[in-house]
């Protein structure tokens, strides 16, 4: 059996249910504490062993892959200042050696469409999906972590 090493994100939905605060903040980047959804669920699914991140993103999302990308000039002016345990919470928000993709959704057509939109991608691989603003906190191991040892044992989706 193949190993789960991919995950989708789609964050490509207008988030209607939380406006206004969505009205030009992608729902995917409200925050809980000090990081937004998004960085939950990408933190589960690395947990979980997963090294190519897919999002399904659209035009007015570029909150999130700026979130994921590398932020030079802060890094620099943090760098500069001494600042290290700061500097470490941006760069480590995504290991080296995990891929990000990222996929467009031109019209929000549905879940189900945005991960259709990531179907060359992932190829004929198993995959995981993971909704953003569902966050599931547990005690032991994340739920994605937790999907994938069922999937392992039985071979069926989960
Ligand atoms: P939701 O149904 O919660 O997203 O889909 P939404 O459409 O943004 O929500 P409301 O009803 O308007 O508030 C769950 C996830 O799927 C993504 C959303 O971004 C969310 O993370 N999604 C939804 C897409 O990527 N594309 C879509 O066409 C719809």
């Amino acid at each position: 059996m193949k190993p789960v090493r991919k995950a989708v994100f789609p964050v490509a939905g207008w988030g209607t249910r939380f406006l206004p605060a969505t009205k030009s903040i992608p729902k995917e980047m409200l925050p809980i504490v000090d990081k937004p959804l998004i960085q939950y669920a990408v933190e589960e699914a690395l947990e979980a062993g997963i090294d190519t991140l897919i999002f399904v993103t659209s035009r007015k999302k570029h909150a999130i892959s700026d979130h994921f990308d590398t932020a030079f000039e802060l890094q620099t002016r943090l760098a500069e200042s001494g600042s290290t345990e700061k500097l470490k919470q941006i760069t480590d928000i995504v290991p080296s050696h995990v891929a990000r993709v990222h996929v467009t959704q031109s019209e929000a057509l549905g879940l189900g469409h945005a991960i259709l939109c990531a179907e060359t991608i992932v190829g004929d691989e198993p995959f995981a999906i993971l909704l953003a603003d569902d966050m599931i906190l547990n005690q032991g191991s994340g739920a994605i972590k937790q999907m994938i040892a069922a999937h392992n044992e039985t071979g069926d989706s989960i």
